[in-house]
């Protein structure tokens, strides 16, 4: 069967600022990730999401980009754009960088010629402008909350009029009813398209689109980005005619390149209406990184997924972690422990059919940094709940990349948030080539995995409570997900893989074995 590569790739998640630092001013850039390419090959990663390197005023890491044609002077030029684009296609891998459509900085042209243009001019026509109500000066045009924290509204200098931003005031939310915004995105795309990009993760791909005359949501407002279900700006059915315009233009270059969607739904059925053939290719389910170490709640989400996918015939994909949760080792409740079930989790991943997405750190495995000092953090979540979510710096923590040096090899001088005093031995210098490491465990496992490449997915009797077995048409596998061994003997007697050796027949606690079929 002729493949396309995107139905079954292992895509590594590089976060720019936290990858690798080339130039020594404490931020990765993007020579860091060109000089690491060698790294992510060996891994055996098939493309890289990378996320915003765009120029922006960095108030939410990027994801408020204030020039979509430009690189941010701290992750380089176009010319290193190019050169690291260049050296990952030499080595095979591809590459994904994300869009951000729902907003832009408060700094790019359009929105600064919108303050400086009057109420109801065509500038202010490209976001959601609506005026102060002299009658209740201090009550916002609805009752929606930001992501972050705090109303969703904000006044212009001036006083007269409120703006939108469902994330931070300095990301206003583009109006999508608005023809300009759309021949805008059309043009950013093939700006990225001819440069050789091959997709796109398109941010907050389910929010675009607000409802007619911004009703008020039900409830106090306040929105949640992980898990918010369908609301007035969430979800809404005209975002599907936007990505019916996209994908012709995609579909113009050669080279098989794709959509990714960051989609929040409140269920499989609504996200797989992104995935329609003339819409996405993938899209991002969160429900793994939802549900807890249980093989009923795995094994509901991997049903759902398969089902749903099925039915519009677009592959899964499967994420544990990324630069916006907690990571699954730390989820998994730390420690030993909670890196015996992640491995376990990772190698149940990549026997699953579909896409598995890996964010970066997590072959090493990283841990979430719990007690990063206020003083350090960056996440707008942080400031604008004072300090009661404590936001997603602690898994965006510079990669340690050796055992010593001022920020453990990431870069030549430090690192913009500190590492912690136990990453020299997470580091890829203390994992690399050592046997039972985790970098050498995924290398492995993924290696593995391409050489028995899932073509479906049949349940098997459960070989013990809170543990399930599937054969995927290449290999079975068992995960055991309970805290006693169980027993393993009838699946297989040659051991491909295993997460953690097994005894006597038996699979470990939080682990996971494959068996040649
Ligand atoms: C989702 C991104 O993953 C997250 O990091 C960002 O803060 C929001 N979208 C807003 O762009």
């Amino acid at each position: 069967m002729s493949q396309q590569w995107w139905r079954d790739a292992v895509i590594y998640q590089v976060y720019p600022r936290s990858f690798a630092d080339a130039n020594g001013d404490g931020m990765g850039d993007l020579e860091g990730i060109r000089s690491r390419i060698p790294y992510l090959s060996k891994l055996g990663v098939d493309a890289i999401w990378l996320s915003p390197f765009y120029a922006s005023p960095q108030n939410d890491a990027g994801y408020d980009v204030s020039d979509y044609r430009a690189i941010d002077p701290r992750f380089g030029d176009l010319d290193d754009f190019d050169r690291m684009l260049a050296d990952a296609h030499e080595a095979g891998i591809r590459l994904i960088v994300d869009l951000v459509p729902n907003h832009s900085s408060s700094e790019h042209v359009w929105f600064k010629a919108a303050l400086a243009s009057a109420p109801g001019s065509p500038e202010r026509e490209r976001y959601h402008f609506r005026d102060v109500d002299p009658a209740a000066p201090d009550t916002p045009p609805n009752n929606w909350q930001s992501v972050f924290g705090g109303a969703a509204w904000t006044k212009t200098p001036d006083g007269r009029q409120w703006y939108l931003h469902l994330f931070d005031p300095s990301q206003p939310d583009l109006n999508w009813d608005n023809p300009e915004v759309h021949e805008e995105f059309k043009s950013v795309l093939r700006f990225w398209l001819d440069r050789g990009v091959d997709g796109f993760r398109i941010d907050v791909a389910h929010g675009m689109v607000k409802a007619e005359g911004l009703p008020d949501t039900g409830g106090d407002g306040s929105i949640e980005m992980i898990g918010t279900t369908q609301a007035p700006f969430f979800d809404q059915d005209g975002v599907h005619d936007i990505y019916r315009t996209w994908r012709p233009v995609i579909e113009e270059y050669e080279g098989d390149r794709i959509f990714v969607a960051e989609a929040w739904t409140d269920s499989a059925e609504r996200r797989a209406l992104y995935l329609r053939p003339d819409e996405l290719h993938q899209a991002f389910n969160f429900d793994l990184v939802l549900a807890p170490f249980q093989s009923a709640d795995f094994r509901k989400a991997i049903d759902s997924e398969v089902a749903n996918n099925a039915g519009v015939g677009a592959p899964c994909t499967w994420v544990l972690s990324n630069h916006d949760v907690q990571r699954h080792v730390t989820r998994y409740g730390g420690g030993v422990q909670g890196l015996a079930r992640a491995k376990a989790a990772t190698q149940l991943l990549l026997s699953l059919p579909g896409v598995v997405y890996v964010y970066q750190g997590e072959e090493l495995g990283l841990n979430e940094v719990l007690d990063l000092p206020a003083e350090v953090r960056e996440d707008p979540t942080f400031f604008r709940t004072n300090g009661e979510q404590i936001g997603r710096d602690g898994c965006r923590v510079p990669l340690p990349w050796a055992k010593e040096g001022p920020s453990l090899g990431f870069g030549s001088n430090g690192s913009w948030l500190p590492q912690p005093g136990d990453w020299p031995a997470k580091s890829v210098e203390a994992e690399d080539g050592v046997g039972g490491s985790t970098l050498e465990f995924y290398r492995q496992a993924i290696a593995v995995r391409k050489a028995h490449r899932a073509t479906g997915l049949t349940w098997l009797e459960d070989p013990g409570d809170n543990a399930f077995a599937f054969d995927n048409g290449a290999l079975v596998s068992v995960v055991n997900f309970s805290d006693a061994p169980v027993p393993v003997t009838g699946y297989g007697t040659e051991v491909l893989l295993a997460s953690a050796p097994l005894v006597d027949g038996n699979l470990p606690a939080g682990s996971t074995v494959w068996f040649k079929k």
